[in-house]
């Protein structure tokens, strides 16, 4: 599904990430894993867009969300066949560690979904930030893959379709709410935020937690390592020669 309209703009925040971004998919490893982790995500985000179909009582947005649902399963396919690809050429070779994952998830974010029990403009107002966000992640992803042509062919592909679904999602919800679309936004907006900090803190605490537990290792140890040795050398060595009697006591081993 294309759009003819232009490409959003990456955010400020994606923009700042570009250097790290370029390190992060610099790595074939990385790049394998990360391609396999949005191949999953886009694969569950189509489920659940299945899913809205199915609940939604319009029936313009089940057929607008059946395409849309086709689309991300499709781009769950583009992207492990490209893993695939690429992990032909070069197996991998290990877990390649950092990935950035709590810095700037995989996509859309598509995986907080909740789909039941949501009304049709909660729902196009949560879609249309989603694929808002993986529009401009995905802008970043293919301006960073200069080095590899076919990924970025890839990420080119799959950004006309978010940006489609960034559109019509905010077409619809102004269609199924006029007055009111902008507090839907406003509200799904804080809820992404609110998200947002939840992970960003949860990936710090695990580095800060890292860090102190180290400095713990190199400077709380040593001394205790050191006593411990001081307390070794002045124990006696063999057997020790109890004194006749002194073993009478049965609460102490002496
Ligand atoms: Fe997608
Ligand atoms: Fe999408």
């Amino acid at each position: 599904m294309y759009s003819a309209r232009p490409h959003e703009r990456p955010t400020a925040f994606d923009r700042m990430l570009i250097p790290v971004q370029r390190w992060i998919w610099s790595d074939a490893d990385r790049r394998v894993q990360k391609l396999l982790r949005f191949s999953e995500t886009e694969t569950d985000g189509g489920r659940d867009i299945l899913r809205a179909a199915e609940v939604t009582s319009d029936p313009l947005l089940r057929r607008l969300y059946l395409e849309h649902a086709i689309d991300e399963f499709r781009h769950g396919v583009l992207f492990r066949h490209r893993a695939a690809a690429l992990l032909k050429v070069s197996p991998c070779r290990s877990n390649s560690g950092f990935q950035g994952d709590w810095l700037t998830p995989g996509g859309h974010g598509l995986d907080d979904l909740q789909v039941d029990g949501e009304s049709d403009s909660d729902m196009l107002a949560f879609l249309h930030l989603s694929e808002k966000a993986a529009a401009s992640r995905f802008t970043v992803y293919r301006d960073v893959m200069q080095h590899d042509p076919p990924t970025r062919a890839v990420f080119e592909e799959i950004l006309h379709d978010e940006t489609f679904h960034m559109n019509y999602t905010l077409t619809q919800l102004a269609r199924v709410e006029p007055k009111r679309h902008r507090r839907h936004l406003w509200r799904a907006r804080l809820s992404r935020l609110w998200k947002v900090y939840l992970r960003l803190a949860t990936g710090l605490s695990g580095i800060l937690g890292s860090m102190l537990l180290t400095i713990q290792y190199f400077v709380l140890l040593p001394p205790f390592a050191w006593l411990a040795k001081r307390a070794a050398r002045r124990e006696l060595s063999g057997w020790t020669i109890v004194s006749p009697g002194g073993s009478e006591s049965l609460d102490r081993q002496y």
